[in-house]
């Protein structure tokens, strides 16, 4: 193992040069996936922007009953319309979400902590692979704690994950978590990221922060973006614009939608940054055309 007091600081992100390896596909770092995780991923970022408007609503699994998703099965069939991906646990999907829609699924497949437990870090595979193929998920989504007490279980986790999708050519989302005790800097989210990327994971959810350009310049698969706690209809639209703007592939919103005032026309606008190129500016506008 190389000499970390001997490592250089990374610096060189040339963050105006495109991919290299971007291939004819529209996503990032999978021009050598095969056939079936392909056409998955297409159901993720859609195929003429590239993008993906994820809609979180698996805070149940360690949260319980959130403010916003008392009632799954009302709320989420009527925001369906509105975005690309599902991201759930199975047993919201399975009750709730009625299975004739387009959408695409990212399903939750660890579990383990709760807002009980003092250390959210230590979690298992709940979900196996037979399991994710029966749902027809487009990928599994799994959390990951780097320089937390759980680091080695949760990679452990995430590296049984990504070699049971490769066997069977789903897609694997390492969420990068961020506890109370872990920094939040440009320096932790370069290190995580790039760490669950190379574990092999084909998308990264994580969040925004300074110098976000270059978190994205040095993660070789596409980043999600999280939403986080709730924020101000306008705030929220411009970390929307913000992180796509720098490079992100999309965002995976939760709180920002479903507690919103107005989850219908906040996810319409959120789309329109994520697909349609406006300004923050322009979709706050949509924003307050669509609900006045
Ligand atoms: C963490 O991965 C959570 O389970 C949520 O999926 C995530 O935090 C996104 O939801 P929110 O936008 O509310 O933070």
């Amino acid at each position: 193992m190389a000499d970390k007091d001997g490592l250089k600081v990374a610096k060189d992100y040339q963050v105006n040069e495109p991919f290299a390896n971007q291939g004819n596909f529209q996503v990032k770092g999978a021009a050598a996936l095969d056939w079936g995780m392909k056409h998955r991923m297409s159901k993720i970022f859609n195929p003429r922007t590239g993008k993906t408007v994820m809609f979180a609503f698996d805070h149940g699994y360690f949260m319980g009953s959130t403010a916003g998703l008392e009632r799954l099965d009302i709320t989420v069939p009527n925001l369906m319309p509105y975005v690309d991906v599902l991201m759930c646990t199975r047993g919201a999907l399975r009750t709730c979400v009625p299975a004739n829609n387009n959408c695409g699924v990212a399903l939750r497949v660890t579990s383990g902590s709760s807002m009980l437990n003092d250390d959210l870090s230590h979690e298992v595979v709940a979900v196996d692979i037979e399991e994710a193929v029966r749902l027809n998920a487009d990928c599994m989504a799994v959390q990951t704690f780097i320089g937390a007490d759980g680091q080695l279980s949760s990679l452990d986790n995430l590296n049984r994950v990504v070699n049971a999708g490769m066997r069977y050519g789903i897609p694997t989302l390492g969420v990068v978590a961020v506890g109370k005790d872990m920094e939040r800097t440009d320096r932790f989210f370069k290190l995580a990221t790039r760490i669950v990327a190379e574990m092999g994971v084909q998308i990264v959810k994580t969040y925004n922060c300074e110098h976000f350009d270059e978190v994205v310049a040095a993660c070789p698969v596409p980043i999600v973006v999280a939403g986080g706690k709730k924020l101000p209809e306008k705030e929220a639209l411009t970390l929307a614009y913000d992180v796509i703007r720098q490079g992100a592939a999309g965002v995976d919103m939760g709180r920002n939608i479903f507690q919103s005032q107005h989850p219908i026309e906040m996810a319409q606008a959120v789309r329109k940054v994520v697909h349609e190129g406006f300004t923050d500016k322009e979709a706050y506008e949509f924003y307050l055309d669509s609900v006045n």
